[in-house]
């Protein structure tokens, strides 16, 4: 059975035994507020991450593509820049082609860094990626790149640290989040540091639209499965069927905004608590900001950051940035 054809979770009203407090907190607090809001970290269970695995094989998805198109052709002038012998610290480790096509490139790297909030997933990696390369240390980092992270100080006997941040997550963060990391970026890879950050682009909403709306339901899917999560994790009664999925283009604040439509008005329950929708109410996902390059330059720029070259393919749909 492919993971499309995998029924939902259906109604769940059981309370399950182990409860995430923080899940539970933010689920609570989220569906609180007069526009409900779920925050998006909270997709990627094992059954999110992988509609997401198969969101970026989607015709419809530029993004993954374009990215490793783009990766592909410029990383040999990116090793070049970067120089030998680095340590490479990946912000939210999980895209394995992407690093692979960096780590073939770079001359002799040291170390590699994979920062992750998954224990499980960074030791897969780091399993995986220490067969094929033997010659590089692995050092996963347990933790939430959106907080302070200890960096092994051993990393420090690399040349230079080099960031990278593929997958234009930078554009799931707000302005605020941006401006920590840059900031956290600057103190953990040091004043000599690099950073390579994939970073999607303005362009019509008639691309954009599909590439968070696609043919085959599986974006749908991917959104819907918060709510079978709420369900199966905090004993939510969320109706699958009677919620629609809706990706809108933001032009004012320049971002793709993904909601949870309530077809009906109805009230869900959880944790003994009751929340209701009226009719077309919406649940605010997740937010995919699209960056013009000096809009992201100058974002930079103001955390000390400085741009050393930008890689777009010829449609300008993606851009990968250096910055120093
Ligand atoms: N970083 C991805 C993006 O913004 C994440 C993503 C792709 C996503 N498709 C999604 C998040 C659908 C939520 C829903 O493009």
């Amino acid at each position: 059975m492919s993971t499309l054809e995998r029924p939902e979770a259906g109604l769940r009203r059981a309370k399950p035994a182990v409860i995430d407090e923080v899940f539970a907190s933010d689920v609570l607090a989220g569906l609180s507020k007069p526009q409900k809001e779920l925050p998006c970290r909270w997709f990627y269970d094992t059954r999110g991450s992988e509609l997401f695995e198969a969101i970026t094989g989607l015709p419809e998805y530029y993004p993954t593509k374009t990215e490793a198109k783009i990766l592909t052709a410029c990383a040999l002038e990116l090793s070049g820049l970067a120089g030998p012998r680095v340590a490479m610290i990946e912000y939210g480790a999980g895209a394995a082609v992407k690093t692979r096509l960096l780590l073939d490139a770079l001359e002799a790297p040291l170390y590699y860094a994979p920062v992750d909030i998954s224990a499980a997933f960074l030791r897969g990696v780091a399993e995986n990626l220490a067969r094929e390369y033997p010659a590089i240390a692995m050092r996963p980092i347990i933790g939430n790149f959106l907080s302070d992270l200890e960096i092994p100080t051993e990393l420090q006997t690399a040349q230079r640290r080099l960031g990278f941040f593929p997958g234009s997550t930078i554009g799931n963060l707000s302005d605020d989040e941006i401006t920590a990391f840059f900031r956290r970026a600057r103190r953990q890879l040091g004043e000599d540091g690099m950073l390579v950050i994939g970073a999607d682009l303005r362009k019509s909403p008639d691309i954009l639209i599909p590439a968070y709306d696609d043919s085959a339901g599986v974006t749908a899917a991917f959104n819907k499965n918060l709510l079978a999560r709420i369900n199966r994790e905090l004993g939510g009664d969320f109706d699958l069927e009677r919620f629609s999925h809706k990706a809108v283009w933001n032009d004012a604040d320049s971002r793709i905004e993904m909601h949870l439509v309530s077809d009906i008005a109805q009230s869900i329950t959880l944790l003994g608590k009751s929340f209701d929708f009226a009719g077309g109410e919406s649940i605010h996902t997740e937010n995919s900001r699209k960056f013009s390059v000096p809009g992201l330059q100058s974002l930079a720029e103001d955390c000390g950051w400085r741009p050393v070259r930008v890689w777009e393919d010829p449609q300008k749909l993606f851009s990968v940035q250096m910055f120093g």
